[in-house]
């Protein structure tokens, strides 16, 4: 797809970039908060009950390795399938494929844990993947984690290659 129909899209939907890579808009936040003492461990502070966003990512760029503590809804709306790799606390590697091609396996949601280390790409080439990503508690980039290649590495050295690619700096 070209570049300026992308820009389209960009535009349209007001998306700005985000810092694993891609464009992103947040569509919800709820008005309603849980305080941080009804919140699991390791939250600091209050967090809305639910966040949505918009994500969009391109074929020439990839979604770097980062986490988060809660779960993540991820759902497609258009483009490209896009893969998403997710690396378990436990060093357990696993590929899910969210898309439309249902007979080949894709699905149109997908479920990252929380705590899980995750990446993505986008598989078509000369493309974009549109999806979204609801999380509750709502996201605060105070839960939000991105590692080096060395540290990620150093955590999953059976995962180096994966790592090395998927990894920005
Ligand atoms: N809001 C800003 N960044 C993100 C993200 O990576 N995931 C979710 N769910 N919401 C966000």
């Amino acid at each position: 797809m070209h570049g300026n129909s992308i820009n389209k899209i960009i535009d349209a939907l007001d998306l700005a970039p985000h810092p694993e890579g891609g464009y992103f808009k947040e569509t919800y936040r709820s008005t309603d908060e849980i305080n941080q003492s009804c919140l699991p461990e390791g939250y600091k502070g209050k967090r809305n009950y639910a966040t949505c966003i918009y994500f969009l990512l391109t074929s020439d760029d990839f979604s770097a390795f980062h986490r988060i503590k809660q779960d993540e809804i991820w759902h497609f709306y258009d483009g490209s399938p896009l893969r998403l790799h997710t690396i378990s606390e436990s060093g357990l590697h696993q590929t899910q494929i969210i898309g439309k091609y249902f007979d080949k396996g894709e699905t149109p949601q997908l479920i990252v844990p929380g705590g899980h280390w995750f990446g993505a790409e986008v598989i078509e080439e000369n493309s974009y993947s549109l999806v979204g990503c609801t999380v509750s508690p709502g996201f605060s980039f105070n839960d939000f984690e991105l590692k080096s290649k060395k540290e990620l590495s150093n955590l999953f050295p059976h995962c180096k290659k994966i790592i090395e690619r998927l990894t920005h700096f």
